[in-house]
């Protein structure tokens, strides 16, 4: 049994004015599973989150809604509790930015940071909307792109062409509250001067081969990068109106959401120690031996790689040990997007599957690295249904059921040497596993976990205990098959509890053993009478996943305040949401007007070898040469179907090199999916080659 550490651990606290989706779950999947594999290792791990309830969006929202910031932020904090619960995210400690406990770090950090000569004072130009009467942030500024023209951009970046610029940059430039064109206004700010940190950060993101990093290599290449752009100055005041905290010995000004933000950390820390009696220095003291984990997205680890590392240290903290990125969420390989129907909110999830459904197939995306994953909605019916309760659940459903009606319930001990064996070989795979949870490698612990369950099914497949069953002399082999197979489940639950903590509690008490964990593990689940076997899991039926992704289409009320940029500008205060906030992709009638519509008849439809959803349609629109479209329409037509068909297809859509071909266009289809998919099917007189219009 290793020694036990004490640990300290972190998910990036969720903005309090919008629900917890498909994709901020990513994140605090993977540090719940991180946290309840510590703690089944006997760690003594604690881990904290709150809401980060500062900043210009909250306000404006609570402001749109008519009630007070702090109304909205208590109601949003309970939806997200919610939200997390039923995920099975388990928090030591919830709390909000907006406590008395971060106010007093903020300032104690501040007051110390000031006193230490690492704050300046300047007074700088912004934005101001003079109906609104504030300063704008950039993402509150539209207008249009200074390099492609294109309208109702963002104040810092063009959506259409990438170009980055500042919001004097912007052509007929408008406030997005009022509509009012922005004026220029002075006002005075207060800046961290991060650049004094740069030994120290240089040092912390680059350490030398005999210590261990603090973050992982691919990001530190890209905060280097920062070093090479020079640390600028941060800008960490914002000016009234501003729901926050209000900056010492400066009335009006307020600290910016980002400053007190990664407070919150220790603020819910505090909050948990005055609740338990747990000591707060321990964990936070400069030479603290306790470890500080950080859980992140990518997007923002500007924050806590380099400014929040600087922030404890003039402060006379200490610094996390390591802070841990991981990449974005796609579904189906593209972004979230409302349209779709694929910017899933936790609780309409939730209407529709079982949470730890999601929980396990995240686990079999989830590895240290950066790199996004993809929630592709058919791999992830298909990995539930076949190996979830195809491989691991079966497991007990094929062999409980004759150990309560032969045996009363009883399992027997007297154990062949076979049945020890593979007893052992499962066993032995606990210190592989441990290792990969341990490096957040969860996809392959999981296959490892997946051979495992292997090695039980194929046991269970060959003992064959429904042949055993027909053999009244064969009693004894039966017991001892279903007994076997019983703790082999046990096993694999134990492996499988930080993924599926509901699921291994059910287990414990259908099998009627105390909590699994890692170390104090029985060989042999005691005879003692097991509890009837009631269903763990069902399948998915494909049809709920439709109606997750209708439910969403049908929600999908567009935000009336703007989503934020990924990254902020180092010298100013820049967006306020988070980077995990979709982007609704908006095109203008201009852009529309752009697509080239042709009608098109189907003169070869094809199935392609070793693809599931595409058919190959040979199109003929009054070119020289036909057109060769892959179309995801297999589900709903045989090509025998489609051939002589007249339809539309979208002529002018750049070729697109696929694993089957190159794909020279898209036709035109819609309906639910599934069978219910209908390709576009213009009159009998139509000509192929006529513009649709
Ligand atoms: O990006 C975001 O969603 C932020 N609300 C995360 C804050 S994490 C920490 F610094 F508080
Ligand atoms: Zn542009």
């Amino acid at each position: 049994m290793p020694d036990t550490r004490k640990i300290l651990v972190t998910s990036a606290l969720p903005y309090a004015n919008g629900a917890i989706h498909l994709g901020h779950l990513v994140e605090y999947i993977q540090t719940d599973i991180w946290v309840r594999f510590q703690k089944m290792q006997g760690h003594d791990c604690t881990y904290v989150c709150a809401d980060d309830a500062h900043g210009t969006p909250i306000m404006l929202r609570a402001q749109q809604e008519g009630i007070a910031p702090e109304a909205l932020i208590a109601r949003i904090s309970q939806e997200h509790q919610a939200d997390f619960k039923a995920f099975g995210v388990a928090f030591d400690n919830y709390h909000s930015t907006h406590s008395p406990e971060n106010e007093a770090f903020v300032r104690d950090i501040y007051l110390k940071l000031r006193k230490n000569g690492h704050i300046t004072q300047r007074t700088i130009k912004q934005a101001y909307d003079p109906v609104k009467e504030m300063f704008l942030p950039d993402r509150f500024i539209k207008g249009d792109c200074p390099r492609c023209g294109a309208k109702d951009q963002y104040g810092d970046s063009c959506e259409v062409c990438g170009a980055t610029y500042s919001p004097t940059d912007l052509k007929n430039a408008v406030s997005a509250l009022s509509g009012a064109k922005p004026i220029e206004k002075e006002s005075e700010h207060y800046f961290f001067k991060l650049g004094d940190f740069e030994p120290m950060l240089r040092e912390w993101l680059n350490p030398d081969i005999t210590q261990t990093r603090h973050v992982q290599s691919e990001a530190a290449n890209k905060l280097n990068e920062w070093f090479d752009a020079g640390l600028q100055d941060w800008d960490i005041s914002r000016d009234a109106p501003y729901f926050g905290f209000e900056i010492p010995d400066a009335p009006g000004k307020y600290f910016y959401v980002w400053l007190d933000a990664p407070v919150g950390y220790m603020a819910s820390f505090k909050s948990y120690c005055e609740r338990t009696g747990i000591n707060f220095d321990d964990y936070w003291r400069k030479d603290s031996k306790a470890e500080l984990y950080h859980f992140i997205g990518k997007d923002i680890l500007y924050f806590h790689a380099l400014f929040w590392p600087a922030m404890l240290e003039g402060s006379g903290y200490r610094k996390p040990t390591a802070v841990y990125a991981h990449g974005f969420l796609t579904v189906n390989g593209q972004k979230m997007s409302k349209s779709r129907g694929t910017f899933i909110t936790a609780r309409t999830y939730l209407d529709h599957l079982n949470p730890e459904y999601l929980r396990y197939y995240y686990a079999t995306k989830l590895n240290s690295s950066m790199e996004d994953i993809d929630l592709s909605l058919e791999d992830f019916v298909a990995r539930v249904n076949s190996d979830l309760i195809g491989k691991y659940i079966n497991i007990a459903s094929r062999t409980a059921g004759f150990i309560h009606n032969r045996f009363s319930g009883k399992l027997t001990d007297k154990i062949s040497p076979l049945g020890h064996k593979v007893t052992k070989q499962l066993e032995l795979g606990a210190d592989t596993i441990a290792r990969f949870y341990e490096e957040r490698e969860y996809s392959k612990a999981m296959r490892e976990i997946s051979r495992l369950a292997d090695i039980a099914n194929q046991y269970v497949d060959e003992m064959k205990p429904w042949e055993l069953a027909k053999n009244p002399d064969a009693g004894h082999h039966l017991h001892e098959v279903c007994s076997v197979s019983l703790n082999l489940f046990r096993q694999l639950t134990c492996y499988l509890k930080p993924i599926l903590p509901e699921t291994a509690k059910k287990v414990e008490s259908f099998l009627n053993i105390p909590p699994l964990n890692w170390h104090e593990n029985i060989h042999l689940i005691p005879s003692d009478s097991i509890k009837k076997y009631e269903h763990l899991m069902t399948r998915i039926d494909p049809k709920q996943v439709e109606s997750i992704l209708v439910a969403s289409k049908e929600s999908g009320q567009v935000d009336q305040i703007p989503p934020t940029p990924p990254i902020p500008p180092l010298t100013k205060g820049g967006g306020e949401a988070g980077g995990f906030t979709p982007i609704m992709e908006i095109i203008s009638i201009d852009d529309f007007a752009k697509i080239d519509l042709r009608i098109a008849r189907i003169i070869k439809a094809e199935h392609v070898e070793g693809a599931e959803k595409l058919l190959k349609l040979t199109l003929d629109i009054g070119e020289e040469k036909p057109r060769t479209v892959f179309a995801g329409i297999k589900s709903a037509y045989q090509p025998a179907d489609l051939e002589g068909k007249l339809t539309v297809m979208v002529a002018n859509l750049a070729p697109r090199k696929m694993k089957f071909g190159l794909s020279e266009g898209m036709v035109l289809a819609a309906g639910p999916g599934g069978k219910d998919l209908w390709i576009l099917e213009p009159h009998a007189g139509a000509q192929p080659g006529m513009r649709v219009k």
